[in-house]
């Protein structure tokens, strides 16, 4: 089983546009414990079965960025045997919801396969197929506390991050991407503050009051909700509350995983429809999430 962690932009600074119309951004982005997992089995065909809370709605064909993921790992290993393969996702990260379900999906597909196929192929060369895949496929290779700056391929991992208690919560929809970066008006905007040097729950929290997620604004004239969202995060108790990547999903801060819980609990209670899930931040060192 290979597990593919939620991931969360602490903060997301958009600092300019390359030629191609791309983004750069520079962002601080955890993974979370709660994610979804990805399993393969030999078979006699390839095959793609989704399974979860949120698989209805998911495509099981090509379109599938695990199915893309796949493809251009069997691409890049030529002369490598790369016999079919049943892949069974389980879906339990709601889809286009910022918070990198999709991208995780195909990040956790290309780890596993090269365990399973035994492909010769190095760290860098997936970073180069996954950055090919989407701009959000590097990072979540990685896996781990870090800053993504360029369009999001150029990582720096970062030391003696804690396990911070988190509370997602997505009011019930899905945001396109590609709209959220069309709303955006103001696109050369200031570089994320230097990291503190020592990191804690305060620490965090003040220097994350200094940063912003620079996709909120644009996202929330897209869909209000976005606004409900982080406002219940917020009467719920959360030392800090915002929007991850292009949303709508919000994360709050909280000082507990056990505050946290509870925090998760009176949310639900009140919008039953609403995604909301308790779950700690994976810490520096402890790659992939691995529950
Ligand atoms: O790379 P990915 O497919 O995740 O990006 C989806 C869309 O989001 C892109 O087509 C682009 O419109 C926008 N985007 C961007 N700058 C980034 C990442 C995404 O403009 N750094």
């Amino acid at each position: 089983m290979e597990f593919a962690p939620a991931k969360i932009n602490l903060a997301l600074h958009i600092t300019g546009r390359r030629a191609d119309g791309y983004h750069l951004l520079e962002s601080l982005a955890v993974f979370t414990r709660f994610g979804d997992r990805i399993e393969l089995r030999a078979d006699q065909q390839d095959s793609l079965t989704v399974s979860g809370p949120y698989a209805p709605g998911v495509p099981a064909d090509e379109t599938n960025l695990v199915l893309k993921a796949r493809d251009a790992l069997r691409a890049a290993a030529p002369g490598m045997a790369t016999p079919p393969v049943a892949i069974r996702l389980e879906k339990n990260l709601p889809m286009a919801s910022g918070i990198g379900g999709g991208s995780s999906d195909a990040a956790a597909t290309l780890r596993a396969l090269v365990r399973f196929w035994n492909l010769d192929i190095g760290h860098d060369a997936l970073l180069r197929i996954g950055a090919a895949l989407g701009a959000d496929l590097p990072m979540c290779l990685a896996a781990r506390p870090l800053v993504a700056r360029g369009a999001g391929e150029d990582l720096s991992t970062v030391d003696g991050f804690p396990p911070l208690g988190l509370v997602l919560v997505n009011p019930g929809v899905g945001i396109a991407t590609p709209a959220v970066f069309a709303a955006l008006s103001q696109r050369e905007n200031a570089s994320l503050p230097p990291l503190p040097r020592h990191f804690d729950f305060h620490t965090i929290r003040n220097w994350l009051e200094t940063t912003r997620n620079d996709l909120e604004g644009p996202a929330q004239s897209i869909e209000p909700s976005v606004g409900a969202a982080r406002a219940a995060l917020e009467r719920a108790g959360a030392g800090f509350a915002r929007m991850s990547g292009s949303g709508a999903t919000c994360f709050g801060l909280f000082e507990t995983g056990n505050v946290a819980k509870r925090a998760a609990a009176a949310i639900r209670s009140r919008h039953p429809g609403w995604f909301v899930a308790a779950t700690r931040s994976t810490p520096s060192g402890d790659a992939h999430g691995q529950a």
